[in-house]
């Protein structure tokens, strides 16, 4: 077992931390307050190659492996969570799915743009009704020759609004259950298919989260992506690769709000000394860092499963079940380590935490995780 970063992701950590140092965090308490998505710095994010980091460099990607993507996730989680999803999202769900399942035409359609960054994808899934229960899928995909009449609705789709292309779930064969169902690369901008109400979200709320309505749209046939009826399993293998992608924004999340306690902790003096120095605050920062150590092996170990092409579907739950609990516990923890100045904006902290509750609910809750390692210790 090696615990040593290559040069290679050590330069990959290096580019993301100048990247979230110097262009997120000036205007990250803005964007914030204003639930501003910045195409600028998506853009950006895109040329220095974050947006499709392990897609092939034949389709515009870098070729990078897991590690990378993870350890970039959560340099830029540290300082901007939202950017973290978004890129997340692209990378994983779409460009991940569009390259492993994707005819060559789509690929070269599509992916050779979401790769770097010029446009970016949703991945869609979620339904009123269907959202742990995702195989209960009530938008339709109707096969009418040379195309799909597609009908229904999604919500919380991340970059629902500044998506160009959709990746939709939906159901062609509901006789077959989820064997029946489908899944279709949608563009922006076909008759029929809305961009609904911008959810007002608790955190990561500089990314775009919709609701998008689906009326008779006309989806052509050479848009499905894989064999007929192979939908589901698409988002499920998707969506094991997604999850060590928001494994890594929830250690990134959590990394950020410990390293700004560790640095206030030498600050703020109370006492006569810096408060570093109380036993009360030591062991909150020991407890925060050796959590963050535990999350960040899980993160790794997944994407090395994923990386040498052995199962990964448990340590991806782990690693998402466990990253958002410490997230979550670690944020709480630092506001309090701040004391008042954690429950006002300026600080940071209170943003992180804010964020933080979203690890354990999107791609798959908690509970879900716990079911998906269950099933996997008992089979
Ligand atoms: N990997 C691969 N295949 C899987 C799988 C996994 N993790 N989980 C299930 N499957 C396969 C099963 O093997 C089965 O296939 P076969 O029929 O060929 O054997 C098929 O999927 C159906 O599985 P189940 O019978 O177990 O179905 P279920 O209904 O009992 O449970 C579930 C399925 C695991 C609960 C699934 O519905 C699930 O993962 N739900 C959570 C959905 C989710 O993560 N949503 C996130 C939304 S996307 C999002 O948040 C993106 C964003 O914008 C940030």
């Amino acid at each position: 077992m090696d615990f040593n970063l290559s040069e290679e992701h050590q330069a990959v950590r290096n580019a993301a931390r100048d990247f979230a140092q110097n262009q997120l965090l000036p205007q990250v308490i803005e964007r914030d307050n204003l639930q501003k998505f910045d195409t600028g710095l998506v853009q950006a994010m895109g040329e220095l190659g974050f947006m499709g980091m392990m897609v092939a460099p034949e389709y515009g990607g870098g070729g990078m492996d897991t590690l990378a993507y993870a350890i970039a996730i959560e340099e830029i989680s540290k300082i901007d969570a939202s950017a973290g999803v978004i890129m997340s999202v692209n990378n994983s769900l779409v460009c991940w799915g569009l390259e492993k399942y994707g005819s060559e035409d789509l690929k070269q359609k599509y992916l050779t743009r979401l790769a770097t960054g010029e446009i970016i994808g949703a991945f869609c899934l979620s339904e009123p009704e269907a959202g742990s229960d995702a195989t209960s899928q009530h938008t339709t995909a109707v096969d009418m020759g040379d195309h799909y009449l597609l009908n229904g609705t999604k919500n919380w789709i991340t970059s629902g609004n500044t998506s160009s292309v959709c990746l939709v779930i939906a159901q062609t064969h509901p006789e077959k259950g989820h064997k029946g169902i489908n899944v279709f690369a949608v563009e922006k901008g076909l008759e029929g298919f809305t961009i609904g109400r911008k959810e007002d979200k608790m955190g990561i709320r500089a990314s775009d989260t919709h609701t998008l309505m689906f009326s008779d749209v006309k989806v052509p046939v050479e848009n499905r992506i894989g064999e007929d009826g192979s939908g589901f399993k698409f988002a499920m293998s998707t969506l094991n690769g997604g999850r060590i992608g928001i494994a890594a924004q929830a250690l990134g999340i959590a990394a950020g709000a410990f390293e700004l306690s560790l640095k206030y902790s030498k600050e703020r003096k109370t006492f006569g000394k810096p408060i570093s120095e109380h036993q009360a605050i030591q062991f909150k920062l020991s407890e925060m860092a050796t959590k963050i150590e535990a999350a960040r092996l899980l993160v790794y170990k997944a994407a090395r499963l994923k990386d040498e092409d052995k199962d990964y579907i448990q340590a991806a739950a782990m690693a998402k079940l466990y990253a958002s609990d410490v997230a979550m516990w670690v944020t709480t923890e630092a506001v309090q380590v701040h004391g008042g100045y954690g429950y006002v904006k300026e600080y940071h902290v209170e943003r992180l935490m804010r964020d933080a509750k979203i690890t354990q609910i999107y791609e798959g809750t908690s509970e879900i995780q716990k079911l998906v390692i269950a099933r996997e210790l008992l089979k």
